[in-house]
């Protein structure tokens, strides 16, 4: 199923070179959202993926912004509960965070306690696998919470940024990967 979609998937990312500064090609996945029935078919696709590949999950963890825009299909797809990993003091009430290394200092990503239990399986989302911080903090705030990473999963892999080199420990699929 995702040797189907990906031509279609890859046909509406657009490539915008030197943003959002000089020297970065920006793959921009915003056009796929002008066609609505495209995006259904992915979370779909993704969500049948878990349920093959994955097996049970007990919840599906988006990352802030763009996973938001595909983990709660997914997650309505599978009918577990959305979590969103926000960056920092975006979520009210008591939080666990993790701290990740930016291109220029440090940044931190946080869910809201209680979202994740003991034991818990969980579905990690997001649009783009770059240089794989902000999925390594996501995993970590998984893990911090008594949770387990059931698989990572990235519609876009940035594959000479290496990011996958700091996910050893974490399966990780990605439906289109740039050279
Ligand atoms: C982008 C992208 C991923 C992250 C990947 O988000 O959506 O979340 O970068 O980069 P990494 O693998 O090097 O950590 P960005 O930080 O630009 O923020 P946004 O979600 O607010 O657009
Ligand atoms: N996030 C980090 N690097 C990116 C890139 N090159 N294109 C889109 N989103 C990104």
């Amino acid at each position: 199923r995702f040797d189907d979609i990906r031509p279609k998937i890859e046909q509406h990312i657009r490539e915008v070179k030197d943003f959002p500064k000089k020297g970065i090609n920006f793959r921009d996945i915003m056009p796929l959202f002008t066609n609505p029935q495209l995006v259904n078919e992915l979370c779909v696709v993704i969500a049948d993926h878990v349920r093959h590949t994955v097996g049970h999950v007990d919840s599906v963890a988006g990352l802030e912004a763009r996973g938001f825009l595909f983990g709660p299909q997914v997650a309505i797809q599978l009918g577990v509960p959305f979590v969103p990993i926000r960056k920092k003091g975006k979520l009210p009430g008591a939080t666990i965070e993790a701290a990740y290394i930016k291109e220029y200092g440090e940044d931190r990503v946080e869910i809201q306690q209680g979202s994740i239990k003991t034991g818990d399986t969980v579905f990690l989302i997001d649009d783009l696998l770059a240089t794989g911080g902000t999925l390594r903090a996501a995993s970590d705030l998984v893990v911090k919470a008594g949770g387990k990473v059931g698989e990572a999963f990235v519609i876009i892999e940035l594959a000479p940024l290496n990011g996958r080199a700091k996910l050893p420990d974490i399966k990780l699929t990605s439906l289109i990967s740039y050279d």
